[in-house]
């Protein structure tokens, strides 16, 4: 059976009993469910069944390399916060065209990383970092792909301590203000635009947001196809709670 329960009193996971695990490998020592881990990942997965798309773990929730194996197995890519996170997705297995580095505190040396690296894309949280990515990406004579990270202003109703979604929350791009600062970035020589991103908050428990979040990416995307900025892929967040 997977996952966590008790058999004649003694806590198990996976059908393996902890004590064992304890008694081999000492405590404190942390035990994740391979199997709960299998499932939930295959129900998102199998949601979208009916639509090109890819997975992206956000190693911020558990950077473990036993987790992030594990999901590199079952087909994942993932979603990298620093550069610690990018050094533990290739320790991981991951390849840059896996990875996409999100984030709003972006260092000068992790953007040259993984403009080096040439990962997925870039999400970008504003125009200063449109220009920052830019100007290492000509130095490099290469072009980075980039993400507009997109504020939506809407709210994920789910704790207000994680909802980033928001425009009184500092994450991304004011929406109305996208589509002039995508038409003065796709003239620069170091950036292509891929992407618009949105990530509207953590612990999710009802879909409306995220439905709404998507639907205005798609709308946002027709505006830039109407300037020549052909886009290759939406990426929607985040997480669906626990209940
Ligand atoms: C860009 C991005 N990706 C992923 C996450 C993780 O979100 P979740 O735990 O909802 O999957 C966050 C959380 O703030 C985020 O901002």
């Amino acid at each position: 059976m997977p996952g966590f329960y008790r058999a004649a009193g003694i806590l198990v996971c996976d059908d393996v009993p902890l004590d064992r695990i304890a008694a081999t490998e000492g405590t404190p020592l942390y035990v994740y469910s391979a199997a709960t881990i299998e499932a939930r990942y295959r129900a998102v997965d199998e949601a979208f069944a009916a639509h090109p798309h890819a997975m992206h773990y956000a190693l911020k929730a558990n950077s473990t390399l036993a987790v992030a194996r594990l999901l590199r197995g079952l087909g994942s890519n993932v979603d990298a916060n620093s550069g610690g996170e990018i050094d533990v997705a290739l320790r991981a297995g991951y390849i840059p065209p896996q990875i996409v580095f999100t984030g709003v505190g972006k260092t000068q040396s992790e953007l040259a990383q993984a403009v080096d690296l040439g990962v997925k894309t870039i999400n970008a949280e504003s125009e200063g970092e449109l220009e920052r990515i830019d100007a290492l990406a000509r130095n490099r004579q290469t072009r980075a792909r980039v993400a507009l990270r997109v504020n939506p202003d809407i709210d994920a109703r789910s704790h207000p301590h994680i909802s980033t979604g928001l425009k009184t929350n500092k994450f991304g791009i004011a929406i109305t203000d996208v589509r002039q600062i995508a038409r003065r970035a796709a003239l620069r020589g170091g950036l292509e635009i891929v992407g618009l991103h949105s990530h509207v908050g953590s612990q999710i428990t009802d879909l409306e947001p995220l439905r709404r979040a998507a639907e205005s990416l798609v709308g946002l995307a027709r505006e830039l196809r109407d300037d020549g900025i052909v886009i290759d892929h939406l990426d929607l967040g985040g997480g669906l709670g626990i209940s």
